[in-house]
């Protein structure tokens, strides 16, 4: 009860605290600063209780109808007021003048049917309002003339039939008009002269079933930069007409992505040609023939998409024209292979010699049957091209395949997934500025002789991952010794211990990829030299035998030298040891991955040099220590650690010092409680190895300080210091111990008559109760035997110390009654102990008896009686059961034990 008190009162006070706050509030609305979040709260009504400074309220996703200004009267700060989400119907007019400062009105996905002249009337600072999927069906007069500080109206998913928002001229102000997904058919100059004195960047039209533009439409519009007109249909022939009323406009960007444009022919965009177009976007068109001079009219034009098409031919006259292009797409623009295999599209020579400003092109996922001789030429600026997936038979690479880029100041070349064979002597000799090649995920098998990079004066990464497979010389990469990074993942590397090593010439490299190899034999000269090394991905090979102690040669240091690296991944290698040297030239090591192997004892000091550590994984291995000798550099500034799934042995000696580390650090553990379970001893077995007791562990340092200075020249000097320490007794316990073992004592057994007593009780005042109700029916039990009671035994109450030493002499045994009260008793404590310890020593250890009528832990009773359950034999401690079937069990025991005679054995 004294306990649960406590947690009562705490309990009850919480239950206080929700009532004051449900007495006050029906809402769970965040507020955050002045941003109050109500969404997804069923709520009917606006809260009233929120603070009237917020400036932003969010309602969105709720059940309301409406948006009463009286209720919001009192939130007269609002800046940006989120409706969106419910089912509102009708709005005040009274809304904004109650909110003046309302700049963001958003009503998306709401009920509101009709617009008049007033609803919006006083919301004159609005700069967004947003009235996406409503069911508007009609604008009558003119709702939005009083928004002339509005920059964006969303009127997209509404069932409007016409683009007319007014009948005068207003919104001057707009950028951004989206009125997609409506059922507007035609555009007329007569609906769209409101926006006559606008200038708008974005003119959303798209998914509208558009089928007519009348002459003059966009003209009616102050000025039009973007048209976006996707998902509409649109038929080629439309699509001349719309360019034609485009004509003299000041559009920028126009998007037709996904109509049915299927063909273009050197009028389809005529009507652009006094335009400034800069972005198109023809993706998604089943574009099938591009005729000549298409684009002739696009002089401007800098951005072109033209994905996912069915483009069949390229001639030399296709692009014609697009002089400023400067990024090209052609993602999946040509034919797909169908049923005939024969059908690949045809890209001629010369297609791209007008794009003189081209710097990127995509041409990715294509169906191209190889590259033509003169296929890029012209490309005078390009820097990235993507091949990756684009031909079907780009078997080989020569010495002339990319003769065309000849020109090109080419940075970055991806040729992954082309099902490559074969990298030919000088290649890539005509890339000269080129400073990625990607060959990943080919099938490329060779030996690299070194003359395929021939000419890769500037290359900075290549890689050569996923491939079949990959032999290397000893001039494998001599003539590119400015590579930086170089990836061989999985590749099946054959050759890596040659020497001299393939990648002595490489210098410069930071990032080596070895991974996923199963190479079993390198040798210490592999990485000899790297020096600018910075991660070194070994995982998944096959290097355990190199670190063995029984490798014939010792183990290979094969990370020596590497000063600067930073990641070291060698993960999955089988290794079950590491000598103790491994790491030591490693000292800015940053991440180190050593999971998935199979180490179980690591050299103390292994990661001694690892200050600069904060990142380590050592899953999955066999780990049952984690000891400070070995990890305490390691973890010194580790903001990581994963250890999981290892078969820890929770003792003091293995443990210990990790859990108490645990609970003291900062650095990330994920998992912790879940996947760090004790594997030993048997009793803790799958119990999480956080929640192992380090309590009893504590004072095993002075006992290990003891053993080690013990054996030094300071022993003696120490000796004294500990002799006060313990208060003199303690050695002396100790001491008559010992020389009681040494010299074999015989027993002091007088016989039992020779006793008054046949033990003597020592307890706290406090639990004298227990005492008499328990050892008195026992001395009506057997006559023979008679307990020293203070209380009884001694005259009329008075403790006197001469009393208590002479009835202690003239008892056989001296039972101790432990609970907490004891270990608070001054007088036990100081007098009643010490000299019960002392008589001990002088008779024998198991004169002593100790009963724990409550859960004591050890440190607990050395702190408070110096007594420690180790010093004395199992049957002399006894612990009160809590069943009561268990309490004849216990009488019995004490039976034992005070009938056992007083020896040392
Ligand atoms: C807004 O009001 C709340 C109390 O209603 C107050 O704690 C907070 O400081 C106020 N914020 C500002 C910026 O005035
Ligand atoms: C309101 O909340 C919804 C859902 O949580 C969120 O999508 C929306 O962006 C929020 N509105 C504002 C203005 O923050
Ligand atoms: C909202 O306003 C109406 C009418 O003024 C009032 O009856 C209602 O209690 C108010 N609701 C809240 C939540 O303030
Ligand atoms: C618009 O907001 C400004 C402050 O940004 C305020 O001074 C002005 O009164 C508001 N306009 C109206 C008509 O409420
Ligand atoms: C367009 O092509 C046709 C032939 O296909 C040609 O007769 C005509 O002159 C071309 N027009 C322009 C403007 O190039
Ligand atoms: C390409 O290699 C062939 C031999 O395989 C050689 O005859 C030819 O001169 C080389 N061409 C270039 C441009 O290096
Ligand atoms: C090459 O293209 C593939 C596929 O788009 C991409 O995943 C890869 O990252 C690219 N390589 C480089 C170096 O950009
Ligand atoms: C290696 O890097 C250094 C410094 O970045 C540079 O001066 C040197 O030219 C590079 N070496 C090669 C072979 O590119």
């Amino acid at each position: 009860m004294r306990q649960s008190l406590p947690s009562y009162i705490y309990s009850f006070m919480g239950l206080l605290s929700f009532c004051i706050l449900c007495a006050s509030s029906t809402n769970k609305c965040v507020v955050r600063r002045e941003v109050a979040d109500c969404s997804h709260l069923k709520l009917t009504q606006v809260p009233n209780d929120l603070p009237t400074n917020i400036t932003v309220l969010n309602l969105t996703h709720n059940q309301l109808r409406r948006l009463p200004s009286a209720n919001l009267t009192r939130y007269n700060r609002l800046t940006v007021l989120d409706g969106g989400f419910n089912s509102i119907s009708k709005l005040e007019p009274e809304l904004c003048q109650k909110l003046p400062l309302l700049q963001v009105l958003d009503l998306r996905h709401n009920e509101l049917s009709q617009l008049s002249d007033k609803t919006f009337s006083f919301c004159t600072n609005l700069t967004e309002l947003n009235l996406m999927s409503n069911p508007i069906q009609k604008i009558q007069n003119n709702p939005f003339k009083n928004q002339k500080n509005l920059i964006k109206l969303d009127l997209s998913h509404n069932g409007l039939s016409s683009t007319k928002l007014g009948t005068q001229v207003q919104l001057e102000n707009l950028q951004e008009l989206r009125l997609s997904n409506n059922k507007i058919s035609a555009l007329r100059r007569e609906e769209l002269d409101f926006l006559g004195n606008s200038s708008l960047k974005i003119l959303e039209l798209s998914s509208n079933q558009i089928k007519e533009f009348s002459p003059g439409c966009f003209h009616a519009i102050g000025k039009l930069f973007g048209l976006f007109l996707n998902n509409a249909q649109l038929s080629s022939s439309l699509i001349e007409k719309l360019c034609l009323e485009l004509s003299d406009t000041n559009i920028q960007s126009l998007s037709l992505s996904n109509n049915q444009l299927y063909r273009t022919s050197n009028m389809t965009f005529s009507g652009l040609k006094q335009t400034n177009l800069s972005m198109l976007d023809l993706s998604h068109n089943s574009l099938n023939v591009i005729g000549n001079n298409s684009f002739v009219w696009l002089p401007h034009l800098e951005y072109f998409s033209l994905e996912y098409n069915n483009i069949e031919h390229l001639s030399s006259h296709s692009f014609y024209g697009l002089v400023n292009v400067r990024n090209l797409n052609l993602k999946r623009s040509f034919t797909k292979q169908s049923i005939s295999l024969t059908s690949f599209p045809k890209i001629d020579d010369f297609s791209f010699q007008w794009l003189k400003c081209l710097e990127y092109l995509n041409m990715e996922d294509n169906n191209m049957a190889g590259i033509r001789p003169n296929m890029f030429t012209g490309l005078t600026n390009l820097k990235y091209l993507s091949l990756s997936n684009a031909f079907t038979s780009l078997r080989t690479l020569t010495n002339e395949t990319f003769s065309s880029l000849a020109h090109s100041p080419l940075l970055t070349l991806n040729l992954t997934k082309n099902k490559i064979l074969k990298i030919e002597s000088g290649a890539f000799s005509w890339l000269g500025h080129l400073k990625v090649l990607d060959l990943g995920l080919n099938e490329i098998g060779q030996e690299l002789t070194g003359q395929e990079w021939r000419g890769l004066e500037n290359i900075f990464e290549i890689y050569l991952s996923y491939n079949k497979y990959v032999e290397l010389t000893a001039t494998s990469f001599a003539s590119i010794s400015s590579l930086q990074r170089l990836m061989l993942r999985r590749v099946t590397l054959k050759n890596v211990a040659s020497s001299p090593s393939p990648f002595h010439p490489l210098r410069n490299l930071t990032i080596l990829d070895l991974s996923n190899n199963n190479i079993a034999n390198i040798n210490d000269e592999l990485l000899e030299g790297l020096e600018r090394l910075e991660v070194l991905d070994l995982q998944h090979n096959n290097l355990a035998r190199l670190w063995k102690h029984a490798n014939p040669g010792g183990p290979v240091h094969f990370l020596k030298g590497l000063y600067h690296l930073h990641v070291l991944n060698l993960e999955s290698n089988g290794f079950d040891e590491i000598p103790a040297e491994a790491f030591k030239d490693l000292p800015e090591l940053q991440r180190l991955r050593l999971g998935l192997n199979n180490l179980n004892i690591l050299p103390p000091s292994v990661f001694d040099h690892q200050v600069s550590l904060t990142s380590l994984s050592l899953q999955k291995n066999l780990i049952t220590s984690v000891e400070k000798n070995v990890f305490w550099s390691a973890f010194k500034n580790l903001r990581d650690l994963d250890m999981s799934s290892n078969p820890f042995d929770c003792t003091c000696e293995s443990i210990a010092w990790f859990v108490s580390w645990i609970n003291k650090t900062h650095t990330n553990i994920p998992d912790l409680s879940s996947h760090y379970l004790c594997n030993t001893p048997r009793q803790y077995h799958g119990f999480p190895a956080m929640l192992f007791d380090i309590s009893p562990c504590k004072d095993s340092a002075p006992f290990e300080l003891l053993f080690m200075i013990s054996t030094s020249m300071l022993s003696i000097f120490i000796f004294v210091i500990l002799l006060i320490h313990f208060e003199g007794w303690r050695i002396s316990f100790y001491w008559n111990v010992s020389v009681h073992r040494v010299l074999g004592f015989k027993e002091i057994d007088r016989q039992p008559e020779q006793f008054e007593f046949a033990a003597y009780i020592i307890h706290a005042h406090k639990d004298r109760d227990w005492v008499w109700e328990h050892f008195s029916p026992m001395e009506e039990k057997d006559r023979t035997l008679k307990f020293c009671l203070e209380e009884r035994d001694f005259e009329a109450g008075v403790l006197e110390l001469e009393a208590i030493v002479n009835s202690i002499k003239r008892s056989r045994k001296i039972i101790f009654v432990i609970t907490q009260h004891l270990l608070r008793d001054p007088l036990c404590k100081r007098f009643k102990v010490h000299h019960a310890v002392q008589q001990a020593i002088e008779q024998n250890l198991d004169s002593i008896i100790l009963i724990f009528l409550e859960e004591i832990p050890d440190h607990k009773l050395n702190h408070a009686l110096c007594l420690r359950r180790g010093m004395f034999k199992s049957h002399c401690i006894l612990n009160w059961p809590v069943q009561k079937e268990r309490i004849n069990a216990f009488h019995h025991k004490l039976q034992v034990a005070l009938g056992s005679r007083n020896s040392v054995h």
